[in-house]
């Protein structure tokens, strides 16, 4: 059995909790947070000095508390791993191995998750953790990719791009569409079929709507439509980028 400590318990702490409390194969020695918490099956501790002899540390916290809280561990020489997927494991102390256990998925403690499904993007300063990196992923049957800081960190701004700017935007159509006493219910569909379509065409090839027609008397008459300045600007912006691209 790997013995695993998980350090931080917002959205990534909880859900590695559970996922590694599913696990068979995983002995999850303690939960430290730094606000108090409680869990039925895992000891939880608040204070950085109780914790117990593990084989990984892994620190689920803000990206600016990873040298912080890193600094404080009082042992030396243990695999200590980040999830963040825009800092060097180096921002980690030197007085342990240091590397990264990024999972690119998007983490909210209130949604439950496929685990099975999470592609983990492992790093490590040494040769030896990175192989008990792949082993761990193996262990909660995750799929692994090995990574270096560079690719992690276009893998994360495609991932902003793709996870956190689309769900703003479907939280602006859920926001056009309440305003006017319209149910969001309708357009579900809509999404889904957007998201379920790159799995069979290139995103270039599914594009469909009035910029990507070059209809701009509609393009004239949504922008109109929209009350705030800066949507109007989203929508002429996103546009006249879909039109740059079929113009030709
Ligand atoms: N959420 C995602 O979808 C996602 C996906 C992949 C990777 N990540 C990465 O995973 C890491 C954690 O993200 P998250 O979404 O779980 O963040 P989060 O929900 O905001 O949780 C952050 C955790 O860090 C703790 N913390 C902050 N400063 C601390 C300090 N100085 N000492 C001890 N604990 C501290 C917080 O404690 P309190 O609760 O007491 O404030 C909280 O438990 C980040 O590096 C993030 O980039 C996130």
């Amino acid at each position: 059995m790997l013995k695993v400590i998980v350090l931080g318990s917002g959205n990534v702490g909880s859900h590695l909790v559970n996922l590694f409390n599913n696990s068979s194969q995983i002995d999850l020695v303690q939960w430290y947070s730094r606000s108090q918490i409680t869990h039925k099956k895992t000891e939880v501790i608040n204070n950085i000095d109780l914790l117990k002899e593990a084989d990984i540390y892994i620190l689920c916290v803000s990206d600016n508390a990873i040298k912080e809280l890193s600094d404080k561990l009082t042992f030396k020489n243990k695999l200590v791993v980040h999830t963040s997927g825009s800092t060097p494991f180096q921002e980690i102390s030197k007085q342990n191995k240091r590397g990264v256990f990024y999972p690119l998925q998007t983490f909210s403690k209130t949604k439950e998750l496929d685990y099975t499904r999470i592609p983990i993007c492992v790093e490590s300063e040494n040769k030896e953790d990175l192989e008990f990196l792949k082993k761990l992923c193996d262990k909660i049957n995750c799929k692994y990719y090995e990574i270096d800081f560079e690719q992690r960190k276009t893998l994360h701004l495609a991932a902003v791009i793709s996870n956190n700017f689309t769900n703003y935007l479907f939280g602006l159509s859920k926001k056009i569409m309440l305003d006017k006493n319209l149910d969001f219910e309708i357009l579900k569909p809509l999404i889904n079929e957007t998201v379920n379509k790159i799995h069979k065409l290139d995103p270039i090839e599914s594009q469909t709507g009035p910029a990507r027609r070059n209809d701009q008397n509609i393009i004239d008459m949504h922008v109109k439509m929209l009350e705030n300045k800066e949507h109007r600007n989203l929508y002429k912006i996103f546009s006249q980028m879909i039109k740059n691209i079929y113009d030709n």
